[in-house]
């Protein structure tokens, strides 16, 4: 497997991949992709899957990209917002923080998903790493939770019933300098 940095002037050389993969993931979001405006705003009613609203899709082109690549083909990308300010937890400061995530069901499992956390700690440029990384999932996103406490993230912040009810938004964070 190949990781590799994309910064956001050269993300549009991608936006094919990355438009696979979220179709390919749209449902195991809570909620659904197709049904947000934008990745960190307020969602929208739902829409046709291969039609992911285009505000959504700009917005997520506006990050950082670590792709992984298996045999030429992208197999998952996590995706971040350098300089970024979360609304409840000022105190950190800006932070790296994680948008979207997303491989493929065929390579799940397989460590594709700890190897561009792993990266995105270590061998994103210099200039833009940060003391923290932040990011929220849903409260019943296990695998990912699990993944999460793994690598040495906290739950910072916790906004119930906020996905819908006993669905929390959890906001993780890791302190790396
Ligand atoms: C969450 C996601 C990114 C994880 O990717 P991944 O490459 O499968 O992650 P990893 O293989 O590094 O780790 C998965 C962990 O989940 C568990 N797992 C085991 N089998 C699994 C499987 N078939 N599928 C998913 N997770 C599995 C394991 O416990 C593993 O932890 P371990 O290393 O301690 O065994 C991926 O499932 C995904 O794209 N989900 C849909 C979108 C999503 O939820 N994105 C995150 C939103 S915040």
């Amino acid at each position: 497997m190949r990781l590799f940095y994309v910064n956001p002037h050269n993300v549009l050389d991608y936006r094919n991949d990355i438009w696979a993969l979220l179709v390919h993931c749209n449902n195991d979001f809570i909620p659904a992709l197709s049904e947000r405006d934008r990745s960190s705003g307020a969602w929208l009613s739902p829409t046709d899957v291969t039609n992911l609203p285009k505000e959504y899709f700009a917005s997520l082109l506006e990050n950082h990209f670590i792709f992984a690549e298996v045999r030429n083909k992208i197999v998952g990308f996590t995706c971040f917002k350098n300089r970024f300010t979360i609304d409840g937890l000022d105190s950190l400061g800006e932070t790296n923080y994680v948008s979207t995530t997303c491989v493929y069901d065929a390579f799940r499992g397989n460590g594709v998903a700890t190897a561009l956390y792993k990266f995105l700690e270590v061998d994103i440029p210099d200039d833009i790493k940060l003391a923290w990384i932040t990011r929220r999932t849903w409260s019943t996103n296990l695998n990912q939770i699990h993944l999460f406490d793994k690598l040495g993230y906290s739950l910072l912040l916790q906004l119930d019933n906020h996905r819908g009810e006993g669905i929390n938004t959890v906001y993780y964070g890791k302190k790396l300098l």
